[in-house]
Parts: C-alpha cells; structure tokens; sequence
C-alpha cells in the first residue's frame, strides 16, 4: 500500500516508521530534510509552506492508497478535505471538524452545548471591558487562551505567569489588539488545579478506542520549572493508566471523549481522526484543558512504540468510518527530547548531533528525528526547535526510563539540551504526591 505521511517531526517519523513496519511503501511531505523519514521513503516532496493542494496534488500523481496527516496546521488547511475529493483516504479530521483544536470557542461552546463531563467554566470576551469584567466578577484563576492556533505558545495562566487582574486584562489585551492567532477575541477558563495528563484515542464517527494515557512534561528546564514548550519528554504505564490516575479516572475522561465524538455526529461534523485530549486531574476528577486533532508530539512516541494492531487497517478503518478494536502492548515508554539549548525562550540554532548506530541499538531505546535537516555532507544539523527524541521502552516506567537514558548516550553534539529528570522516581513520586495532597 502507498502511503503518504504529512509532515517533517518526530511524531511523524513514528508514524511512517510504524507505516512501514505494516507493509507501507511510503511517501512524505515535509518542509525539512528529516533523515529519519528520508531513510525510510521512496519518494518525497519537500515544501516549504506544506500547501495542502501541492501536497494533495502530488499525492493523486504517486497514487497514494492512503495519508496519515501529522500536524494540526495541515489539518486546519483542509488537506483531508483536499485528499478526500481526490477519493484519497486520509486519516485525520476534516477542516470541519479540525475546529475542535484550531478554534477554542468552537470547542468551548460545544462542551457547553452538549453537557460533556469535566467541562471547565469559560467565556469568550471581544472587548477589554468584557474581560476586566469577567475575571473581576469570577474569583478564580483563569487561563487566558488565544481563540486558534499558536503553536502552544499563546497560553498564560493566572497565578503562573500572570500575578495580578491588572496583568491578566493587560494580555487579554495584547490577544485582542494584536489579532493574536488571527480573531480579535480572548478565551478565558477557569483554572484547574491538579495534574496534566493525555488521552488519546482513535476515533471514526462515534465509534470511539482510547490509547493508554501518558503525561507530557511542557516545562522546560529539570524540576518543572522555565517556559512553556512543545513538550520536553513523556511516559506511559503498562496498564495504559499512569501513577496518580485510577481506573475510574481514566474512565471518566474517556466519557468526555465519547461525549465529544457523539456531539460532532450531532451537528453533522463527524469526527474520523486522532483525538488529543489534554486533561487537568483535579481531585475533584479530570477536568478537559483542551483538544488537538491529531497525535500529540511527544504523545505519540508512547502510545506508537506499543501499537500492536496494524497501523495501516486502522488507518484505513478510520478514514472508511469502519474502527474496529486496537490492541496495545502492554509496556511502559519513556520518551525525551533533545533541544538545541536555552529552547523556549532562546534557542540556540548552530548545533549538530549524530548518532551512533551500533550503541543506540544495544541499548534497545530508539530515536526519532524532529526539527533538524541532513546536510549535504551528511551532518544532521539542529534548528531552534526539539532535535530528536528518545524512546525506552520497560515492564515498568523505572525499567523504560533506564532504556532511554541509555539510548541517549549514544547521541553526541554540542548544544544540545535533555531533561533528564522526566521519569525518573524522584519525578514520578513528586506527581504521586502532588495528587495524594490535592484529595487529602
Ligand atoms: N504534547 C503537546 C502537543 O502535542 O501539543
């Protein structure tokens, strides 16, 4: 089968590596030269500003069979859209239904509108004085959001990077004035206090199949501290629960999932794709923070490694409305990112890596290449964003984590940044803790 993949990270190196474990003859479209995929397609397009009908366009001419859509930029160009009326399947939300991410009130509305369990108090402000108002009125800490996309980089939250109602309006401002990810509006939210986790799932329609849970680690610097990035590292547990979240935990945000999928169907916006869901375990249970449509990156790199079922028939089944069950390895995984350093505030953009082939594979970890470009004389240089992650695989979270640290050390360069404390049992009890504090 001919597959396309979209996009040029680690997310998507593990989507197309896992392609290819299940038979694909692969295809990708990217706009920078990741070895990783390189090494593992026969054909590729390089372009520049991922115009979803060049990529759709080139896609018809190789007879793609299927697409696996990685990032939520392709995704709210409409590239499904694209795909689908050149009768290419595509696994990924349609423009539509992308909307769950790429707009925020949108998604806040519906949660309203359809009930969801866990859903958070909000209100979407046009004006200054709608906000001053609002957050002078509600008593709590909000996060204040821009509406769509911003590369995760729009949120501040009060009482984190914002002290006062004075600076809170002052960014709420900022949002509003400056169009900030393109609607003069500003998404406030109640705050939630607890422990962030995810849950993915596999979804077609409202036939709805979770993946094991996994908690990312946004901060970038060791001890949870310094900016706010794309995520610095992540894991699972073998059970798919993780140390501060119980079955019924689980349970109960796989509902608010399922009330999601139902509620698309309702207003003819069906949702066949992967569904991010990012949650705040309160001890009052999991409250929802918000939605991507597409793997979550580093996410993927957990749930991906211990995929069983064939990663192209679900795929399909969910590009055909047909999603049968998936099976999981029972494993744990534990994924960090190497960064060119001081990334999230000042990234550096000169560095190199290399790895060592011989080592990586002896330490049974595996890496996959994110934002960096194979050079002509074969060197993979870096960017200003994550460079490669590594991933262990255990029986438990302790054995993973010994994995990839060993996986690590068969990756040189200078400038380069890892957080090493992710996982760790200092790490893992801290979050044990934080959670045993918050219900007692
Ligand atoms: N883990 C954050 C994201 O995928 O957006």
């Amino acid at each position: 089968m001919k597959v396309l993949v979209v996009g040029g990270g680690a997310r998507e190196h593990i989507m197309a590596e896992v392609a290819v474990r299940d038979g694909a003859e692969l295809f990708i479209a990217l706009n920078n030269k990741n070895p990783g995929l390189l090494g593992l397609s026969s054909d590729s397009l390089f372009c520049k500003d991922m115009d979803p009908t060049a990529i759709s366009n080139w896609a018809h001419e190789k007879n793609i069979d299927l697409a696996l859509i990685g990032p939520e930029s392709a995704l709210a160009s409409g590239i499904v859209d694209n795909l689908n009326n050149l009768d290419i399947p595509a696994m990924g939300p349609t423009k539509s239904a992308s909307r769950i991410e790429v707009d925020k009130e949108f998604m806040r509305d519906l949660s309203s509108e359809f009930s969801f369990p866990g859903q958070l108090d909000y209100k979407v402000c046009s004006t200054v004085e709608e906000a001053r108002h609002f957050l002078e009125s509600f008593g709590k800490d909000c996060a204040i959001k821009p509406i769509g996309l911003t590369g995760g980089k729009g949120v501040k939250v009060m009482g984190d990077q914002l002290h006062s109602i004075d600076e809170a309006v002052n960014f709420c401002e900022e949002i509003i004035d400056t169009q900030m990810s393109g609607y003069a509006k500003v998404v406030l939210e109640e705050r939630a206090i607890g422990e962030e986790f995810t849950l993915q799932a596999f979804i077609s329609g409202e036939t709805v199949i979770p993946m094991p849970a996994a908690q990312d680690h946004p901060h970038a610097l060791e001890g949870d501290i310094g900016a706010i990035t794309g995520g610095m590292g992540s894991y699972s547990q073998a059970d798919g629960l993780l140390p501060f979240l119980s079955q019924s935990e689980y349970d109960s945000a796989l509902e608010t999932i399922r009330a999601t999928a139902a509620a698309m169907n309702s207003i003819n916006s069906p949702y066949r794709g992967i569904l991010y869901g990012q949650f705040i375990l309160t001890s009052d249970g999991p409250r929802l923070v918000e939605y991507n449509a597409r793997f979550g990156d580093p996410e993927a790199m957990n749930v991906l490694s211990v995929l069983n079922s064939n990663f192209l028939d679900v795929s399909m089944d969910i590009a055909q409305g047909n999603l049968k069950p998936v099976d999981f390895e029972p494993k744990a995984t534990v994924c960090k990112y190497i960064v060119p350093e001081g990334y999230g505030t000042t990234p550096r953009s000169d560095c190199s890596l290399s790895v060592d082939s011989t080592l990586l594979s002896s330490s049974g970890a595996r890496v996959y290449y994110a934002a960096v470009n194979l050079e002509e004389n074969n060197q993979i240089s870096t960017t200003t964003s994550r460079s490669a992650a590594v991933v262990g695989k255990g029986d438990s979270i302790e054995s993973a984590e010994k994995v990839t640290e060993a996986g690590l050390k068969a990756v040189s360069g200078t400038g380069l940044y890892v957080r090493h404390d992710i996982a760790t049992e200092a790490s893992i009890s801290k979050r044990v803790s934080h959670m045993e504090n918050l219900r007692s």
